[in-house]
């Protein structure tokens, strides 16, 4: 149908940053059946993804992906229907060039050319009930005489259109951005690429992977991963908006290598960046302060408010940087993130945000307590966390600044 997809930031899980490639079905039972458990499906936490590594090395006589039944014995088919028994949502992993990144059939034109298989793969996804498709971007051939931005959107675009004919709905997450990215400011054609990927997908990755989990080393960068995607992600508000969302990766929060205060940080950052809240961990094991961070309903619904604008940076220093976004109800969000290794005292002028002679009812994202503010938000924030406010502004609060000049990013 032409029903709009994805008007609010796609949520769920996906087993990559966790399992990697040493996924089975019992894995990804297991975690749908502790988002359910655990209230997050509840929550909104509901596209349940499979990311690399489900099939077998070649396609069947008729060019069909196949099933690894070593790892799924059951098939996608049962997967799609216990998925959908418990109210949740399907998603697969496939890859927009020949191969995918661990060198698994793609959809993609072999190297030198010849037929895809996006209209192919499109219809079997479709015949699985598959509501969402990953569609990554390695191995990607650039014909003779396309640039290699022309060739990823060539491709997008028939990924798009193969997912149109078969008939269903699926959401898109396109890879094609995070193949452009470059440093901290990534380029131009990565922002050529970010200029047309909203025409053929709902959400896109822009850039790096987050840190997978080791067991030999639980913490190593995970925390400079989500700095570092959250780096780059913050410039690109112009981008998003109800049914297109900037993707800086999975939610780790809650799993190891992260504190407390970095788990709320990641949860905190995402939600003002309006960024798919997937999940990427084991479900049954995140600790009860990353579990507590992920299940905050204020913080969800921050992140899926619908006016759908990705919160903009105010400032930044090297200690403290703060975000605002606008809500559709006329409230404003506001965050502070301490980067600095200890605790910090916060003072925000009203001012700074657009609020001018204005009183406001500032409730705290993390403690849910509100207070009256009229000056400057004012707190402690602990070593690598973020404090989030929502604030209300009271009747015949004074002129708000365009939002223009709080949303208008890059
Ligand atoms: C890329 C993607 C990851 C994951 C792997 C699978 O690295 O960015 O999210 O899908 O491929 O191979």
């Amino acid at each position: 149908s032409d029903a709009p997809l994805a008007l609010t930031p796609p949520m769920g899980w996906n087993n990559w940053a966790h399992y990697m490639c040493d996924i089975d079905e019992a894995k990804v039972v297991a975690n749908a059946d502790a988002l359910v458990a655990r209230g997050l499906a509840a929550k909104g936490y509901d596209t349940v993804t499979v990311d690399d590594c489900w099939m077998t090395k070649s396609r069947d006589a008729d060019g069909n992906l196949v099933v690894d039944t070593q790892k799924f014995p059951r098939g996608m088919a049962w997967l799609g229907e216990y998925l959908h028994a418990k109210g949740l949502k399907f998603g697969i992993y496939e890859d927009a060039g020949s191969l995918t990144c661990e060198r698994y059939p793609g959809s993609g034109s072999p190297d030198g050319g010849g037929p895809d298989h996006y209209a192919q793969d499109a219809r079997l996804f479709a015949s699985w009930k598959v509501d969402y498709v990953k569609m990554d971007g390695c191995n990607l051939w650039v014909p003779p005489g396309r640039t290699k931005e022309q060739a990823y959107r060539d491709a997008y675009n028939a990924v798009s259109a193969g997912l149109r004919a078969s008939g269903r709905d699926m959401v898109l997450s396109a890879s094609a951005p995070a193949y452009f990215q470059q440093g901290e400011w990534g380029g131009s054609d990565w922002h050529k690429v970010l200029g047309w990927v909203g025409e053929t997908g709902q959400l896109w990755r822009e850039g790096k992977d987050i840190k997978v989990y080791n067991p030999a080393a639980p913490a190593t960068s995970r925390w400079s991963s989500v700095l570092g995607n959250y780096g780059y992600n913050r410039w690109l508000g112009r981008y998003a908006g109800p049914g297109n969302w900037n993707d800086p990766d999975f939610l780790i929060a809650g799993s190891p290598g992260l504190t407390e205060a970095e788990s709320r940080s990641q949860v905190g950052l995402w939600a003002m960046m309006a960024a798919p809240f997937i999940l990427s961990s084991d479900v049954s094991r995140l600790t009860p302060a990353g579990l507590a961070a992920l299940g905050n309903t204020d913080l969800i619904a921050l992140d899926q408010d619908p006016m759908g604008r990705q919160g903009a940076v105010l400032s930044a220093n090297a200690t403290f940087e703060v975000l605002a976004r606008p809500l559709a109800n006329g409230d404003r969000a506001v965050a502070v993130l301490n980067r600095s290794g200890s605790a910090r005292d916060i003072s925000v002028p009203l001012t700074d945000i657009g609020l001018y002679s204005c009183t406001v009812d500032a409730k705290d994202l993390w403690t849910g307590g509100s207070t009256e503010v009229s000056t400057s938000l004012t707190g402690k924030v602990a070593a690598h966390d973020t404090a989030v406010f929502r604030l209300t502004p009271h009747e015949g609060c004074g002129a708000a600044v365009p939002t223009g000049q709080i949303t208008g990013n890059g």
